[in-house]
């Protein structure tokens, strides 16, 4: 067991932490495993808290970043079609809007190289990615890829070899790192004058107004809203230049950071701020039916999966994502309840799901078998999916949604 209890906001180190959700405990969600690994499984607590001084909901209970992300990571950016629709207009808003040929954009995080293969060509790239199997492939879509975690060491070694970046990136890293301090001290090493650092990460006003409780895992530490980003940037004199609402993952929030400057507070900003207020993000009984909420999707999700199996239905699962094995492990579901998960992630499949240990399969099953109900863990791709999967529909295959609300469609 490899994991610690911090006691200290990550962002305004305040003391004053209180648990909004309780999920139970739960392995790493990308620990995919074969079946000789079963036995090796260790579980950590899955717990949110409000931070009363700056009000930054966070996990506290952190997990040895070597075990989450180092050596083989399950997570390809690519395997999905919409993400990579997704990079691929993100990288022209800062093609259009921040950059010019030439320029250096370093990506922390960089994957398989999702959104940096939209800049060779045209522009100076490098990724830094801890994970060496999915640094490979980006490797091999000819994009520089530093090994290991990024650092203030790290920075001052590619600033010595590449020189400054005009926009340094991390997306749906930024809330996965737990010592955020050094990564914008590094950053600030990095970056140009008149650089910009982008983040992308999921919005806490999603989360809770859709219940999205299954994106709540060890990997992610964070579950930021712009209140306490703009206290955290300041903190470094800097600022929050621009913010975006974009819609992956269920709902995210893009934040371009600079250099702190005497503008005054920009009006994409004020406005989230105004609405996160009203949505009561920002006072701790903002979550008081956060837990009830989320209680009320596990049994009814639990309840139809049992009645459809109970009846001799054959229930299965479409899309083996991080966020699935969090549904998965709090409603307790095991192979009999759902027989196999199918997912386009040629690493996952052959594997069993931590905790559940469903089997994973190619989608390919779905051509000559129909299950009666699917369960659709990869929610955030619904309509792609739906889409995608008419013929399935058509043979009588029914899809069971549970987020943001249990629907059988
Ligand atoms: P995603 O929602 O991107 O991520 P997270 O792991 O952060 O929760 O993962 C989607 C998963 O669903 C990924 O493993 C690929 C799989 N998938 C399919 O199997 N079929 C599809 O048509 C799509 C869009 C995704």
């Amino acid at each position: 067991m490899s994991y610690i209890h911090k006691k200290q906001c990550r962002i305004c180190k305040g003391t004053e932490l209180t648990q909004v959700l309780s999920l139970g405990d739960h392995p790493p969600v990308d620990n995919f495993l074969s079946n000789i690994q079963i036995k090796d499984e260790n579980r950590y607590p899955l717990n949110l808290y409000f931070c009363a001084g700056c009000s930054l909901v966070q996990l506290l209970d952190v997990v040895d970043e070597e075990e989450l992300f180092h050596g083989e990571y399950a997570y390809f950016s690519s395997a999905s079609k919409p993400l990579v629709d997704h990079f691929h207009s993100y990288a022209e808003d800062l093609k259009n809007d921040n950059m010019q040929e030439g320029d250096l954009i370093v990506d922390i995080g960089s994957n398989d190289g999702v959104l940096l293969q939209f800049f060779t060509g045209t522009h100076r790239v490098l990724g830094v990615e801890p994970s060496s199997n999915v640094a490979d492939l980006a490797r091999e879509k000819g994009i520089d890829t530093v090994d290991g975690f990024f650092t203030t060491k790290m920075a001052e070694d590619i600033v010595a070899k590449h020189g400054k970046a005009k926009v340094v990136t991390a997306n749906n890293v930024f809330a996965h790192i737990d010592n955020i301090d050094e990564i914008v001290r590094a950053v600030k090493i990095l970056l140009a004058d008149d650089g910009v650092f982008v983040t992308e990460s999921h919005y806490l006003l999603d989360l809770v107004s859709k219940r999205e409780f299954d994106t709540v895992y060890h990997e992610h530490l964070c579950y930021y809203s712009v209140k306490p980003l703009m206290h955290f940037f300041q903190r470094f004199d800097m600022e929050i230049a621009d913010v975006r609402r974009v819609s992956t993952h269920g709902g995210s929030i893009r934040v371009y950071a600079r250099f702190a400057t005497s503008e005054p507070i920009p009006e994409s900003v004020q406005e989230l701020l105004v609405l996160e207020e009203k949505e009561g993000l920002h006072i701790l009984s903002g979550f008081s039916s956060f837990q009830t909420d989320v209680d009320t999707i596990r049994e009814k999700l639990v309840g139809l999966v049992r009645g459809f199996r109970a009846e001799g239905k054959l229930v299965t699962a479409y899309g083996a994502p991080a966020k699935g094995n969090t549904l998965l492990n709090f409603c307790g579901f095991t192979p009999d309840d759902i027989l196999y998960i199918t997912d386009t992630t040629p690493y996952k499949i052959g594997l069993l799901t931590p905790g559940s240990h469903i089997p994973v399969v190619s989608p390919d099953i779905l051509q000559s078998e129909t299950p009666d109900y699917i369960l659709l863990l990869a929610w955030n791709y619904r309509d792609f999916i739906i889409e995608k999967e008419k013929a399935l529909r058509e043979r009588g295959a029914k899809f069971i949604i549970p987020i943001p609300t249990v629907e059988i469609i």
